[in-house]
């Protein structure tokens, strides 16, 4: 399977665009050895040919030009994107739907049903999307069984259902049901080896311990390092957790779930920027490369 990195950072992307912290600010001016990241999307594909895309990103145009292989050019209107499945309704997850319009079928998206209802009211996309080609919804449940998508042959997708926080236009902010967030399971059926994919995370519940555990790959929440980082630059009011985000470094926190796990290659996707692992020459950086868990980077590419 091969899996492409189109965007690792989380809303707001790296730099953003009215951000003056300690990080924005450095890298405008080249003065943090890191690099700019786009927001969170990434794609899958066993073949090479057909890509399912996770989340469609605000910068979905800039993300598919940086990346050949989805422009295959086979027809004069052309994608290699074959399917669109959402892990949420965010903005920085779904608002690329509207940039991808001019598709010449109705999209096959697959969400859960909680997460087609913030995209038929709250923040209406489908609703607008269906004066254009449409949207062919395909419900993803809840249940943890495993589904397939009929163009991404040799791969299995299961949803599993996590504690994040729902959008704050979701008719389920401060009330969440389950469907509001997942992360996925994505295996590939010929080499056996699977994926856990959690950009929003905000506890680790048992059963998420267990496809931890057993995955090959996790790409998890790598949102902020600590709760309050962005009440301490004095940008927003709001924890983290508030968010449905768990922080990395704190007792409970995401390093000190990777830490048991002995078989999955651990990597931190979504990050913001305040985050201080974006600065490669950080402590804080230093602190996770001896945990062994990477950060990572747009245009990372993963084999498994
Ligand atoms: C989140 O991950 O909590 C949201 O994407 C925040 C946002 O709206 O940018
Ligand atoms: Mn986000
Ligand atoms: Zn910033």
């Amino acid at each position: 399977m091969h899996i492409h990195l189109l965007g690792t950072g989380a809303g707001g992307g790296f730099p953003q665009w009215n951000c003056n912290c300690n990080n924005c600010k450095r890298l405008r001016r080249g003065e943090i050895k890191s690099s700019p990241r786009t927001q969170s999307s990434i794609t899958v594909s066993a073949d090479g040919v057909n890509w399912v895309l996770f989340n469609a990103s605000p910068d979905i145009r800039a993300q598919l030009e940086a990346f050949p292989p989805m422009q295959p050019a086979r027809a004069v209107r052309d994608t290699g994107i074959c399917a669109i499945v959402l892990a949420d309704a965010q903005i920085d997850h779904t608002t690329g739907l509207i940039i991808l319009r001019e598709h010449n079928k109705p999209w096959d998206i697959y969400c859960t049903a909680s997460v087609h209802e913030d995209l038929t009211t709250g923040y209406p996309l489908f609703n607008v999307l269906s004066h254009f080609r449409g949207v062919n919804w395909h419900e993803v449940k809840t249940d943890q069984s495993p589904f397939t998508i009929p163009e991404a042959d040799g791969l299995r997708f299961t949803a599993v259902p996590l504690k994040s926080e729902a959008p704050p236009f979701s008719p389920h902010r401060h009330n969440t049901v389950p469907g509001d967030n997942v992360g996925f399971r994505i295996e590939d059926l010929n080499t056996g080896k699977n994926l856990f994919y959690a950009p929003g995370l905000g506890m680790v519940e048992d059963h998420v311990v267990n496809y931890m555990e057993n995955a090959d790959c996790i790409l998890v929440d790598g949102t902020v390092w600590t709760n309050n980082e962005m009440s301490n630059e004095g940008i927003s009011d709001k924890l983290a957790s508030e968010m449905g985000h768990l922080d990395q470094s704190s007792e409970n926190g995401i390093m000190n779930m990777l830490k048991p796990l002995k078989k999955p290659r651990k990597i931190l996707i979504h990050i913001n920027n305040t985050n201080p692992i974006l600065d490669e020459e950080s402590p804080e950086r230093a602190i996770l490369d001896k945990a062994g868990i990477e950060v990572s980077y747009d245009g990372m590419d993963i084999q498994l």
